[in-house]
């Protein structure tokens, strides 16, 4: 029998399960989603994706965890006598580690641009200088490896303290912080010239613009956000209190993850708008873009320094729930020790992340399937690994998994949610796979 190890408070809970969802996903991809494809046409398709289908995924993950106390891979063969479901509990891990790596590097280069806002700062440079900058960073390799490095050794550092001492304290203040500096960057772009373009941009509605492909831009989304398809809500599920609601849990997760990413918008795109720049998204947005924005606004160094500093918390406290799967894992199944499951797993991290790193120098030989590492991981993890094993979850909590079981989860034995529960029943049931099958098809034939 494992330890049982819970959460110690609601608001800890909170702050790290909030502190997965919210991350990359919510600063530099849902803004830009939402202004390019209808405004406030495509968050409403979010909306009804996250809470139709990304919500009772989650619950369905956490239904997993906390019913079996394990790690992905262990939960699967606790729950069904057929080990082949145990292979999707492996995915989920592996696909946790794939995205780390990539997205280590990725946070790394936000360490890197806190320390030029610091000491050198973005004022008065030229936009090409920008972007040159930002290119032969990329392109030494070795810049972007060792600030990676630095960064899976902090996450290890957080994850190492286990569950109460390491992860929840330290979300505990972070998270709060976030949302901080989010709503006080939210104000000063209100004083901006291009604010109310920068709201026109994220909110005037074009149902024009909705069709077939951006609903599913929509769902594929709310999955990476919500840190859905892996292992990561199912080893944090592992760690939920009996007495929390899991429905109300996943709601005001989901409801965290949407006000962070439309804070983000409001947050970012007045500037891009005042200085009359192109709206951009991914790396773009965040290492060209906005420090283009800086070198104009008036005290554009601090707000850099601040920016930064946000996007270096949303990532540790998402990366530590891509840690956390996997040294659960090697704790449960291997008999580790903590602290030898993290160093030995951080090592493995910091070579991919030098791979990704080193891949995306000019002519670099790492490349698989025409992509170098870095894109490759990024797109096989969103756009194969995730949805096929939030297919397969889904599948397994609704038809495989004993009913009463799920119920008795979902509705902490009865005392919440029974209203509910029959609709819940028949979206994972029916809808979710009928709509993920459809996804995935359509990934399929758009490869081949
Ligand atoms: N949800 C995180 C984001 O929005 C990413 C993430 C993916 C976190 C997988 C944990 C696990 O950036």
């Amino acid at each position: 029998m494992h330890e049982k190890i819970t959460f110690g408070s609601k608001f800890g809970t909170i702050a790290v399960v909030g502190g997965s969802v919210i991350g990359l996903g919510n600063i530099w991809r849902f803004p830009y989603l939402a202004g390019s494809n209808g405004g406030f046409a495509f968050i409403i398709v979010y909306i009804l994706c996250s809470l139709l289908i990304a919500v009772p995924i989650m619950m369905s993950e956490f239904v997993i965890g906390r019913q079996t106390r394990s790690n992905p891979f262990g939960a699967f063969a606790k729950l069904s006598q057929n080990r082949i479901w145990s292979l999707v509990g492996l995915l989920g891990i592996v696909t946790v580690f794939c995205i780390f790596a990539f997205y280590s590097v990725v946070a790394g280069w936000a360490i890197s641009f806190f320390k030029t806002a610091i000491f050198t700062g973005f004022s008065g440079q030229e936009p090409e200088q920008i972007n040159n900058t930002f290119a032969q960073y990329i392109n030494t390799g070795w810049q972007p490896s060792v600030v990676a490095i630095i960064f899976v050794i902090m996450t290890g550092g957080i994850v190492v303290g286990g569950i109460k001492k390491g992860i929840e304290r330290v979300n505990k203040i972070l998270m709060p912080a976030l949302a901080a500096i989010i709503v006080g960057l939210f104000f000063y772009s209100f004083s901006l010239a291009g604010f109310s373009e920068g709201m026109a941009f994220l909110l005037k509605p074009d149902f024009s613009k909705i069709n077939f492909s951006v609903v599913l831009t929509a769902i594929g989304q709310a999955f990476f956000s919500m840190s859905l398809g892996m292992g990561a809500m199912i080893t944090y599920g592992s760690y939920i209190c009996a007495e929390t609601s899991i429905p109300r849990l996943a709601i005001t997760i989901a409801l965290a993850d949407l006000t962070i990413a439309m804070l983000a918008g409001f947050a970012i795109f007045p500037g891009v708008f005042t200085y009359h720049i192109e709206p951009t998204s991914g790396p773009t947005l965040i290492f060209e873009t906005l420090p283009l924005v800086f070198s104009q606004m008036p005290a554009g160094n601090v707000v850099g320094i601040i920016f930064f500093f946000l996007v270096f918390i949303t990532a540790i406290t998402s990366s530590v729930s891509m840690l956390e799967p996997i040294v659960q894992f090697a704790m449960q199944e291997f008999k580790t020790s903590r602290i030898k499951a993290v160093a030995g797993i951080s090592g493995l991290v910091c070579i991919a992340a030098i791979l990704c790193a080193y891949s995306q120098v000019d002519n670099s030989l790492l490349r698989i399937s025409g992509q170098n590492i870095f894109d490759f991981l990024d797109g096989v993890t969103s756009k194969f690994f995730m949805p096929i094993s939030a297919l397969l979850i889904i599948i397994f909590v609704s038809w495989v998994a004993k009913k009463d079981m799920v119920r008795k989860q979902i509705t902490n034995n009865g005392s919440y949610f029974n209203k509910y529960y029959p609709f819940f029943r028949i979206i994972i049931q029916y809808f979710i796979p009928i709509v993920l099958l459809l996804f995935i098809l359509n990934l399929i034939l758009n490869v081949f």
